[in-house]
């Protein structure tokens, strides 16, 4: 064979290779979303979304400060948009959260402190494209909503269980925890005296 043909067939090697290889990375556990990407697919992936993002946005500074109330409001909202895939806590250990790949990863561990405020802010406003971390930059009319949640990640590995308490009651609801409420709300209109009633 002469050296242009060997180069051919040898790239030709390489270029399936490489295609077997990706396919095994992403088919792997047949598609199901219980599996757990790779330690190879997770850097990739994170090294992929580190290029896609805009150098500027990186570098942007958040104009808000962490003080009391900022960081109310960004509890509150984050109880009610991101816990059910987060958890309160930023841990992402929730049913949801359990059955998605990628999984919400711990937001208090190092990987995401270690993203800038403007990274954390482009995430939130933009989403990741084939994960289920949605965009909220069309939700939130105002984007300060989205630096008060950089603020909030921030305070996350600080969060006091009093915190956590405070937020609990600002998750969303399902059927049968409002079942439970009317039945506990029922039961006390029943067991209170009837202050209306003369004697
Ligand atoms: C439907 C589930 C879901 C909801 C709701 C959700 N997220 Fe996510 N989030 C994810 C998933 C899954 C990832 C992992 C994405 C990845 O691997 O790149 C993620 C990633 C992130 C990251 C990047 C962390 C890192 O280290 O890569 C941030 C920051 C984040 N979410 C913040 C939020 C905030 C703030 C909200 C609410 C406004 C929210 N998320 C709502 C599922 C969700």
């Amino acid at each position: 064979m002469k050296r242009p043909a060997i180069l051919i067939v040898t790239l030709l090697l390489v270029v399936v290779c490489l295609a077997g290889l990706g396919a095994a990375l992403l088919l792997h556990d047949g598609l199901s979303a219980s599996a757990t990407p790779t330690k190879l697919e997770a850097f990739l992936a994170r090294y992929a979304r580190q290029l896609a993002t805009p150098a500027n946005a990186r570098s942007t500074v958040n104009p808000l400060q962490p003080t009391e109330e900022n960081l109310h409001d960004a509890r509150l909202h984050f109880a009610d948009h991101c816990a059910f895939c987060h958890g309160n806590d930023g841990s992402g250990q929730t049913m949801m959260g359990g059955g998605m790949y990628p999984k919400p990863p711990d937001l208090r561990a190092p990987e995401t402190q270690s993203l800038s405020d403007g990274e954390l802010f482009w995430i939130i406003q933009h989403g990741v494209r084939f994960t289920g971390m949605p965009a909220f930059g069309h939700m939130h009319s105002d984007p300060q909503d989205s630096w008060k949640l950089v603020l909030f990640i921030r305070h996350l590995p600080q969060l006091t269980p009093r915190e956590r308490m405070e937020m609990e009651q600002y998750n969303p609801k399902g059927l049968d925890d409002r079942k439970e409420e009317q039945e506990e709300n029922d039961f006390l209109d029943h067991a209170a005296p009837k202050t209306s009633k003369k004697p």
